[in-house]
């Protein structure tokens, strides 16, 4: 496979095996391309991209803009508080504005789910989720599978648990559907308040104990609380949901048995994971960060191979 079977990256759910590993393949190249002195390639000269934030972030907002640099692509960056949206213009005619002036490809995040998918099927544009609403967060998910892969030799066959919020998690949706593809067992654990209705109709189980999910498990993606997204309290208090769902240095020495720790950022320290186990060798946080990059440099230059000029 040389091309991807997508024309844009809207969610994992839309991509086969072969698109990951092909995306895969491409990072692995662009890694080694980044860990060189001169950390750029001149492949995109000729693309300009968007990145569209109408929601904060940190992680996914640098790492584009610095894989779109290091792919010698045009940049602009548009952030939905300082723009003309607070106007009341709609997301249609902000972005075919902006293609107006000739950008061949969107990256975008938005709170409400689906936003991705029909900015697809209303502009002529090559469009990345960046991770919206509680839906998708499709390069999250390659660059977690990507670490896995990276730390534990493959991912077929591993054992992963995600813990947390399972209900409000764009990246445990991702997830799921990227390590299934890619032939690991997945088991989610939390609060029953937080996690999904027949979330088992996706092939997984659900573990309400911690402890049994450790024991069981290879890799731990420790997710973060959002209260952002939450109307009201989903679990007594934050102190009661990190004795029962927080992951600490004792109790991994407890059950003694070398599991791979990840988060996707950001950490609420000491809520669903202490610094003493963030901080540890044990933990590929990091290591997913770095790995962003290379995995949003595959994809936008996989993209933009499909683009028309
Ligand atoms: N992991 C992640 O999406 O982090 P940001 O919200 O900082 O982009």
């Amino acid at each position: 496979m040389s091309e991807l079977s997508v024309d844009h990256l809207l969610g994992i759910k839309y991509l086969k095996r072969d698109d990951i590993e092909l995306i895969f393949q491409t990072a692995d190249h662009f890694k080694e391309v980044i860990n060189r002195p001169i950390k750029k390639v001149p492949s995109l000269r000729d693309i300009t991209i968007a990145n569209l934030f109408f929601e904060n972030s940190t992680r996914t907002k640098l790492s584009f803009e610095l894989a779109e640099k290091r792919l010698s692509a045009d940049v602009i960056n548009f952030s939905a508080s300082q723009s003309s949206v607070k106007k009341g213009e709609t997301l249609i005619d902000t972005v075919n504005n902006i293609l107006s002036m000739k950008v061949d490809m969107v990256v975008m995040r938005h709170p409400n789910p689906g936003s991705c998918v029909f900015l697809a099927n209303h502009v002529d544009a090559h469009i990345i989720n960046a991770g919206d609403g509680a839906h998708e967060h499709p390069t999250q998910a390659l660059l977690d599978t990507y670490s896995i892969r990276e730390r534990l030799g493959q991912v077929k066959g591993k054992k992963v648990a995600i813990v947390g919020d399972i209900l409000h998690s764009r990246v445990a949706l991702s997830n799921i559907f990227a390590l299934q593809l890619l032939g690991a067992d997945v088991k989610v654990c939390g609060p029953l308040s937080l996690i999904p209705k027949h979330i088992e109709q996706l092939g997984i189980e659900i573990e309400t104990d911690l402890r049994k999910a450790l024991e069981w498990c290879d890799v731990a993606n420790m997710l973060r609380v959002q209260n952002e997204r939450m109307a009201v309290s989903y679990f007594p208090t934050t102190r009661e949901y990190t004795q029962q769902y927080g992951v600490n240095k004792q109790l991994l020495e407890d059950i003694g048995k070398d599991i791979t720790i990840m988060h996707p950022g950001p950490i609420n320290r000491g809520v669903e994971i202490t610094s003493d186990v963030a901080d540890s060798d044990q933990a590929i946080i990091l290591n997913q960060v770095e790995n962003g990059v290379a995995i949003r440099m595959a994809v936008i230059y996989l993209l933009a191979s499909k683009i028309k000029k």
